[in-house]
């Protein structure tokens, strides 16, 4: 079916084309979490010299959560978004006192640490620990609009939920974390909000929003 196709090129390409990004060196489950903390409001480019620093200087989990909070915020400054450092700090101070200092190989406790939401949960479950849960962003969302020609409403919660539900669905056996970094460089490098590379991109020969000549109507988002 389309799933199968669109994960087994996806993965191909991702992995013939992936950058080396500090963050990808390893699965280290805390170093996956500060660069998808970075990642959110902010580009790689300028995340990677940031997240270099901040790992020299807060290696481990301990590190982080022991540390004076203004070297925490000291060390993001100019990243903005400083309720990411305090948060991040916090989720640290309590995988700290709850965890014994390593984040869980678990959903639903990764989901209750301070400052991470479904998406970011996603990402470290995945990424980190290789299971199968979605990590849908607005470039995720982006991507399944137009692969699948969906005219919902974007904004709309439900429809994040439908967009996390076939997202899920796609995750090829055994690759989830190479799946969705997959999908976010595809939204990152490729489908573009603009001017997507759609003669380059992996999965144009089954894109039905391509197909239909829509891609640029795509995604519909009502609110800002
Ligand atoms: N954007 C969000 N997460 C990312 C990741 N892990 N790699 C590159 N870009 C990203």
């Amino acid at each position: 079916g389309p799933g199968l196709f669109f994960g087994m090129e996806l993965l191909g390409w991702y992995r013939s084309v992936k950058r080396d990004l500090p963050w990808r060196e390893n699965r280290d489950p805390y170093r996956v979490w500060v660069s998808e903390i970075m990642l959110q409001q902010t580009r790689v480019d300028t995340v990677i010299p940031y997240y270099k620093r901040f790992m020299d200087k807060f290696p481990t989990i301990r590190h982080l959560a022991e540390a004076p909070e203004e070297e925490v915020l000291k060390c993001w400054e100019g990243l903005g978004y400083y309720s990411r450092a305090r948060n991040l700090q916090a989720g640290a101070q309590q995988v700290v006192s709850e965890y014994g200092g390593s984040v869980p190989d678990d959903k639903t406790a990764v989901a209750a640490l301070k400052g991470v939401g479904p998406y970011t949960a996603g990402a470290i479950m995945s990424i980190a620990f290789n299971r199968p849960e979605p990590a849908v962003d607005g470039n995720v969302m982006r991507v399944l609009s137009r692969y699948f020609c969906l005219e919902d409403d974007i904004a709309k919660p439900s429809v994040r939920t439908g967009i996390e539900r076939i997202a899920a669905a796609l995750i090829p056996e055994g690759a989830a974390g190479d799946f969705n970094q997959g999908i976010m460089e595809l939204g990152a490098l490729i489908c573009t909000p603009k001017s997507p590379g759609c003669l380059i991109c992996p999965v144009m020969a089954e894109c039905a929003g391509r197909l239909a000549g829509r891609e640029l109507e795509l995604p519909v988002k009502t609110k800002a």
